[in-house]
């Protein structure tokens, strides 16, 4: 299977024009986010969604929480978390592990290497903002780089946008106002993904949320976390995904 995979992906990749790829390292360089419409091949998005919606129906879970880590933000959604997407997924776990995927990665990062996450519970999850209000708030990740698939887009209109600010630093002294001190002092961002595209970002230094969802339609998404070569060389801790997913971050 991932075999497979790579070679299907190290086939599209050759089919990507250089110039597009040249554009969206520099986006990415310039915004520390980058929308990529076309990183898979059309039967994989189909494919990729196909397996992401039904891993939500058998599998899906509520969350509702506050993070007092990150400035008492609400997270309000349905989730998968990654032993449940891992036991009984197949295409999510390929992607994950696809080195062809993180070597175009590490391509868009300047050619700075975009490794796995070195925390299982972290490596892929599934999130659906599903009833109105549904939102995940303001917050910054542990890790590096967020890599986030779209498989259902919320009608635009409805809310669900993503909102952010680039190069921004999460306080760790003063959990109570680290996000209100970045949000009087800078312009949020605001973006809207299409289905079936994802976005890569910088998500350790962009401050970043989903808004509430508005209307009748929903986001749905897989969330993948990559790590830098300074993240190898950091103490980072999972305060938040210990509080979100106590089920996938036990140790035993
Ligand atoms: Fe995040």
């Amino acid at each position: 299977m991932q075999k497979e995979f790579d070679f299907i992906m190290r086939n599209h990749f050759m089919t990507l024009e250089p110039t597009y790829k040249k554009e969206m390292r520099q986006q990415f360089a310039e915004n520390h986010v980058v929308i990529l419409d076309s990183l898979l091949p059309i039967p994989l998005q189909v494919a990729l969604a196909a397996e992401a919606k039904n891993l939500m129906y058998e599998h899906g879970k509520r969350r509702d929480l506050t993070m007092k880590i990150s400035g008492n933000t609400p997270r309000h959604y349905y989730s998968v978390g990654r032993d449940k997407v891992n036991e009984y997924g197949k295409l999510i776990p390929a992607f994950f592990h696809s080195e062809t995927i993180r070597e175009f990665l590490t391509y868009l990062n300047n050619d700075l290497p975009v490794h796995k996450v070195p925390y299982e519970a972290e490596e892929f999850i599934i999130n659906r903002q599903g009833n109105i209000g549904d939102t995940h708030g303001w917050h910054w990740d542990d890790y590096t780089f967020a890599l986030i698939w779209m498989v259902e887009a919320p009608k635009e209109g409805d809310g669900a946008l993503i909102e952010f600010i680039p190069r921004t630093e999460w306080d760790k002294s003063d959990y109570d106002n680290c996000v209100t001190k970045v949000l009087e002092a800078s312009d949020v961002s605001s973006m809207y993904v299409p289905e079936n595209c994802c976005y890569f970002m910088k998500a350790n230094t962009t401050l970043h949320r989903v808004t509430p969802l508005t209307g009748d339609s929903r986001r749905t998404v897989i969330v993948f976390t990559y790590a830098s070569d300074e993240d190898y060389h950091s103490e980072i801790t999972h305060e938040s995904m210990e509080e979100i997913y106590p089920e996938d971050t036990r140790v035993v």
